[in-house]
């Protein structure tokens, strides 16, 4: 069987080459990602995170070098249909995902055309309702709903096709900070109990501060790529890369800077809560 991952060799990309507008999105990009991790990529606007992600799926080849999922190459066309029934991708707007006039024909609409039994489309389509608590808005028109409602509608629709990997670009944009932390439990979720492999683009260092790994894309180069706790031990390297570290890290750092002594790998709310805890003791 081949590997499962997602793999990036040397892979760079050029807009509008040989042109005044020309201009270098990615560059000797090499990555890979394994099946069932969970990474959050980040880094400020232009970096090359959307081309990165579209990449992924065969929306955009490289211009050199190689992507491959499963070892199946994006540039073979005949590999492309078998490639998106993988990759799941989600963007910023869900209007552009949004095709049916019924949320549940929505989420069932993908489903059908895989080519699903009834039975099989039902069953999928209640699921990915419950998972992101839509019940009450099925039978609604997506039209109508707010934006996170249909950003909601357009991951439950993805989610119900059941990919293996799951990109995600800046899916919480919109999304009010009970919808994002929400969204965030549903992902951690599906990595742990289907082994799904999450790829979360997001400028919100809160958003990825729980990925196991975390990738800061700089002027379409790999910039950074750690578990998120050894990269916010630096501030300075992030700032030059245009990302400030979430709140909480940061009071942390002025603690530190105080003389106190905090364990590197605390980041997480639930880490800080049991520090402090322990310190009231
Ligand atoms: N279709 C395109 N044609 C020309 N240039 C493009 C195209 N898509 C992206 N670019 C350029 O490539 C660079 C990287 O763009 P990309 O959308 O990948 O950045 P990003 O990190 O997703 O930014 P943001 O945070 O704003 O979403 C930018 O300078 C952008 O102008
Ligand atoms: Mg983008």
């Amino acid at each position: 069987m081949e590997h499962e991952s997602i793999s990036f060799v040397n892979v760079s990309k050029i807009f509008n080459a040989n042109s005044s507008m020309e201009k270098m999105a990615l560059s000797n990009v090499t990555l890979t990602i394994e099946r069932g991790d969970f990474v959050g990529i980040s880094g400020m606007n232009g970096s090359g995170k959307s081309t990165l992600a579209r990449m992924i799926n065969g929306l955009i080849l490289p211009s050199s070098g190689e992507v491959k999922i499963n070892g199946m190459n994006t540039s073979n066309r005949k590999n492309i249909k078998k490639i998106r029934s993988l990759v799941g991708m989600l963007f910023q707007n869900p209007d552009n995902q949004i095709v049916n006039p019924v949320v549940e024909e929505d989420i069932a609409f993908g489903l059908i055309n895989l080519g699903l039994s009834y039975h099989e489309v039902k069953e999928r389509t209640d699921w990915a309702l419950s998972v992101l608590g839509l019940e009450e808005l099925r039978y609604q028109s997506p039209h109508l709903l707010s934006g996170g409602q249909k950003q909601k509608v357009a991951i439950a629709s993805v989610l119900a096709m059941k990919p293996d990997y799951l990109i995600l670009d800046e899916p919480t944009s919109m999304l009010d900070n009970i919808s994002r932390s929400e969204l965030m439990d549903t992902l951690k979720f599906l990595n742990r109990e289907f082994r799904m492999t999450i790829v979360l683009i997001s400028h919100f260092m809160e958003d990825v501060i729980e990925a196991n790994r975390l990738i800061i894309l700089n002027k379409g180069e790999i910039y950074l790529d750690d578990v998120p706790c050894k990269l916010f031990v630096y501030p300075e390297k992030l700032k030059e890369a245009g990302i400030s570290p979430p709140k909480i890290v940061c009071l942390l750092n002025r603690l530190r800077e105080r003389g106190h002594e905090i364990d590197n790998n605390i980041i997480t709310l639930n880490q800080i809560e049991g520090f402090i805890c322990k310190l009231l003791k």
